[in-house]
C-alpha cells in the first residue's frame, strides 16, 4: 500500500461512516483514517462506542477536547490503562505499577526518580555517542547502497541510547536487539508475543541483580525507589523497564521512518532542510512528530460526571483521545494535511500533553536530529527500494518496513 495512512486524507464521506472502522487494525494498514477522523470531528467529535470487541467508550477527535482531558490528570486517570485493549485480554498488567499508568502522587514519584535521566544536563553527555552511531549507521547504509531503513537505522539509535539507560550489558545487546525487532516487527502477533516475553525474562533478572548490586543506571534506580516506605515490587521495576524500552524505541522508530518517507515524498521539504540545515531542522522535526502521530491514542478513565463536547460522561466510562486526529485539526493547524517543516507555530499534542507529557521528549528530537544530519550530510540520491509496508496496529501507526536505495552525497546530482 502507499503511504496513504500517513500523508494522504480523502474527502470525507457525506454519511455516516462505519465508526467501528476506527478499531480495525486493517484500517491502519490498508485504509485512510484521516477521512473518518475529519467526519468524526466535524460531526461527532465526542461520540460513544458500546462495547464489542473491546470494551464501551467514548472517542475524541477534535483538538481542544483531547487536550483538556490530557491536561485534567485528576479527571481523567491513567492508573487502569492507557491503551484500549480487547476485553479478552483482561485488565493490563501495568496498572497502578508503569509511571504512564499511575495517578499522582504515585507518578509524581516515579517521574521524579527517572526525570534527572531526560534533563538536556545528561543528555548533553550522550551527544557524542549519539552522532558517532547515527555516523556509522548511515555510513554503513551508503556504503551498502541500501537499507532497510525501519530496523537498520530507525531502530538502531533508539535502542542503543535505552539500553545504556538501563545499563544493559555490551555483551547482551545483540540480543536485545533481535528481541525488540522481532517484538515490533515479526510477521505474526505469535512470534511478537514470544519475543516480548524473552525481553520480560530478561530483565527480571537484571531487576534481581541491580538491587542486590546497585549501579549508575535507570534499572538500578528503579529498583531502588521507594512508594510509600515501601520498594517497588521486583514485578514493577521490569514492567517500568519494559515500558521505557519499548517507549523509548518503537515511537522514535516510527516518527523517524514517517518522516523520512514525508521527506522522499516532499521533494521541495526536503531541499528546505537540507539547504538550511540549522535553522530549519527543529521546526522540520517538530512536523514530523505532528504528522507522524505514532502513538495513535492515549487513553484515560473519567474519575467523575463531566461534560465534554456536549456530552455527558460518566464517572468510570474511558476515553480514548486520537492524538492523530487531533493533530490534523484544522481549528489549530493551518492547512493541516499539508507538510511544511517549517511549520510555526506548531503545538502538536504527539508527545501528550500534562502531567504525562512525554519524559523523553528531548531524548527522541536528539536521535532524530542526528539520524537527519548524517542523512543531509553523508546521502546524495535517496529513493524507495521496494514499498514501505504499514503496520496494522490501532495503538501506534507507522512503517513496518521502508526500504531505501542510497548514493553517496559526492554523487549528488
Ligand atoms: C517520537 C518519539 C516519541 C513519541 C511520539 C512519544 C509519545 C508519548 C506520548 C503521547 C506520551 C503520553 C502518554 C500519556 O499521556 O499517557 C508519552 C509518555 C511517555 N514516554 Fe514517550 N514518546 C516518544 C519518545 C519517548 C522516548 C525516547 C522515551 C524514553 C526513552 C519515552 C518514554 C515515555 C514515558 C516513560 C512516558 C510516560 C510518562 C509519564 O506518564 O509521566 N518516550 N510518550
Amino acid at each position: 500500500m502507499s503511504s496513504d495512512l500517513l500523508a494522504q486524507p480523502s474527502h470525507g464521506a457525506l454519511a455516516r461512516p462505519d465508526l467501528s472502522a476506527l478499531v480495525d487494525g486493517a484500517t491502519y494498514r490498508a485504509g485512510n483514517p484521516f477521512a473518518l477522523w475529519r467526519w468524526m470531528r466535524d460531526n461527532e467529535p465526542v461520540v460513544r462506542h458500546e462495547p464489542d470487541v473491546f470494551p464501551g467508550f467514548w472517542s475524541l477527535t477534535r483538538y481542544d477536547e483531547i487536550k483538556e482531558v490530557l491536561r485534567d490528570a485528576d479527571t481523567f486517570s491513567s492508573s487502569s490503562g492507557i491503551l484500549l485493549r480487547p476485553l479478552a485480554q483482561g485488565d493490563d498488567p501495568g496498572s497502578n505499577r508503569t509511571l504512564a499508568l499511575s495517578d499522582a502522587p504515585r507518578h509524581t514519584a516515579l517521574r521524579g526518580a527517572i526525570a534527572g535521566w531526560f534533563a538536556p544536563r545528561n543528555l548533553r553527555m550522550l551527544t557524542e555517542s549519539l552522532d558517532k552511531t547515527a555516523y556509522e549507521t548511515v555510513r554503513a547504509a551508503v556504503a551498502a547502497g541500501r537499507t532497510e531503513f525501519v530496523t537498520e537505522i530507525a531502530a538502531r539509535l533508539p535502542l542503543d541510547v535505552v539500553c545504556t539507560f538501563l545499563g544493559i550489558p555490551d555483551e547482551d545487546r545483540p540480543r536485545i536487539t533481535e528481541w525488540s525487532t522481532d517484538a515490533f516487527c515479526a510477521g505474526t502477533a505469535e512470534e511478537r508475543s514470544l519475543a516480548h516475553l524473552e525481553i520480560l525474562d530478561y530483565f527480571g533478572a537484571l531487576a534481581e541483580e541491580r538491587r542486590a548490586r546497585p549501579g549508575d543506571d535507570l534499572v538500578s534506580v528503579l529498583a531502588g525507589v521507594r512508594h510509600e516506605g515501601e520498594l517497588l515490587p521486583l514485578e514493577d521495576v521490569v514492567l517500568n523497564c519494559d515500558n521505557l524500552l519499548v517507549g523509548g524505541t518503537e515511537n522514535v522508530r516510527l516518527a523517524m521512518s514517517g518522516g523520512m518517507l514525508a521527506l522522499l515524498e516532499h521533494p521541495s521539504q526536503w531541499a528546505l532542510l537540507r539547504d538550511d540545515f540549522d535553522t530549519r531542522v527543529n521546526t522540520a522535526i517538530e512536523e514530523m512528530l505532528r504528522w507522524t502521530s505514532s502513538a495513535t491514542h492515549i487513553m484515560r478513565r473519567a474519575t467523575d460526571d463531566v461534560r465534554l463536547g456536549g456530552r455527558h460522561i460518566r464517572r468510570g466510562d474511558l476515553v480514548v483521545c486520537w492524538l492523530t486526529s487531533a493533530n490534523r485539526d484544522p481549528a489549530h493547524f493551518t492547512d493541516p494535511d499539508v507538510f511544511d517543516v517549517r511549520r510555526s507555530p506548531n503545538r502538536h499534542l504527539a508527545l501528550g500533553a500534562g502531567s504525562h507529557y512525554c519524559v523523553g521528549t528531548q531524548l527522541a528530537k536528539l536521535e532524530i536530529r542526528a539520524v537527519l544530519r548524517e542523512f543531509m550530510t553523508q546521502v546524495g540520491e535517496v529513493t524507495l527500494d521496494g514499498t514501505p509496508e504499514h503496520l496494522d496496529s490501532i495503538v501506534v501507526n507507522g512503517l513496518r518496513s521502508l526500504p531505501l536505495r542510497l548514493t553517496p552525497a559526492d554523487r549528488r546530482v
